[in-house]
């Protein structure tokens, strides 16, 4: 099951409020979609991530999933759902991506890729088929198109050339859709993914395509690969100004705060990014006031919460003092509660995100939050 309400678009600028429907359960858009690569949210319980700070839908990734506990193990649980307990919406990504950033040697021909496993460099071969046949296995409600994510820069002919097989691997994709069901009794959905580097010509041309396809929801791929911020942006509205408004649309991998304010104002609904979890284990949290480098010694003796606004036990609850006591001290609960505090203020953004566009001021807001969030503390 899968269907997607728009709620409402704002006039002054692209941004939506809408609400997806799944299996496991509704959306509501824009929306955060934290990182859980292996089946969990690095350093997150279950019970955190859904009752503290709300988490709607989580990642998982089909690369790291088959290697490790691989299909038997995720076939005999019944599921990655019943794996590791998560009760509401999983998205896996096609794991093309990962294969092209992680494995070291990889040879990608018309058939699909063959690589070597980044941890024990043993051999394999993904193709769109088995893409979807392994997300078949994994049972995540949205599952995505296996897609070539070219590096960037890339010159015009390798953006070309890939940007079409990644048109012809989603044919394929939908095939081996149609040609098989969910295993575990409920209905999973595809989305396909826009490619073309930073060429505006590419990029029209795949969201045509794609736009086409007719999926209940649409991804835009290749980008926070490095290119400046101005070309991800200008890249995003063109896309958005081509693929259908009745359905979602999910920027892959992206970003910052204000990375993502500003995708939510050319139209993007759904996103995803490793930033909030890998960056707290590094002692870096976000607010809405700035962000903190919680090792820097001016935190020492500030007894304050982590960030009194964040709705989260977590950022009202603890001092900066303590996390960053707990970070010098490499004690465990140290990136647990950055990561918590991180992902619950990102929720909170697009959450306030959406209250803003159904209450008819988003842009003013955006514009506001940005510049205070670029701040450093
Ligand atoms: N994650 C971030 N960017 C991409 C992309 O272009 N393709 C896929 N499959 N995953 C991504």
């Amino acid at each position: 099951m899968f269907s997607y309400t728009l709620q409402k678009t704002a006039t002054d600028c692209g941004a939506r409020a809408g609400q997806i429907e799944t299996a496991h359960g509704v959306i509501q858009t824009p929306i955060f979609m934290p990182v859980g690569t292996l089946g969990t949210v690095k350093g997150v319980h279950q019970r955190e991530l859904a009752e503290d700070i709300r988490a709607q839908i989580i990642l998982g990734n089909t690369y790291h999933l088959y290697l490790r506990p691989g299909l038997d193990v995720l076939e005999g649980a019944g599921g990655l759902h019943a794996f590791n307990g998560w009760k509401k919406p999983i998205l896996t990504d096609s794991g093309g991506y990962q294969v092209y950033s992680l494995s070291g040697q990889r040879k990608i021909t018309e058939e699909g890729v063959t690589f070597r496993s980044h941890i024990d460099g043993s051999k394999h071969f993904f193709s769109p088929e088995r893409a979807i046949d392994i997300q078949r296995s994994i049972g995540a409600d949205i599952i995505m198109a296996f897609d070539e994510c070219p590096p960037y820069p890339c010159d015009y002919r390798y953006a070309k050339d890939s940007m079409h097989m990644t048109h012809r691997w989603l044919k394929r994709c939908m095939a081996q859709m149609g040609a098989t069901s969910g295993r575990y009794g409920y209905e999973q959905t595809l989305f396909p993914i826009v490619q073309g580097s930073t060429y505006p010509d590419l990029r029209r041309a795949s969201a045509e395509t794609i736009a086409e396809a007719g999926q209940p929801g649409n991804a835009i791929g290749g980008l926070s690969v490095g290119e400046p911020a101005e070309d991800m942006y200008e890249t995003t509205e063109l896309v958005c100004g081509i693929l259908p408004k009745e359905k979602p649309r999910y920027l892959m991998g992206v970003g910052t705060p204000d990375n993502i304010l500003e995708c939510i104002a050319l139209g993007v609904d759904m996103f995803d990014c490793v930033l909030p979890t890998r960056n707290a284990r590094h002692g870096m949290l976000y607010t809405a006031q700035g962000v903190i480098n919680i090792k820097n010694a001016k935190w020492k003796e500030d007894f304050s919460p982590i960030d009194e606004h964040t709705p989260c036990f977590a950022s009202q609850q603890y001092s900066k003092a303590y996390v960053r006591h707990l970070m010098h001290t490499k004690e465990l609960l140290g990136p647990q509660i950055a990561s918590l505090h991180n992902l619950s203020f990102y929720l909170w953004l697009v959450g306030e995100a959406r209250k803003h566009i159904l209450e008819g001021d988003f842009l003013p807001w955006k514009n506001q939050m940005v510049k205070q969030m670029q701040r450093r503390l």
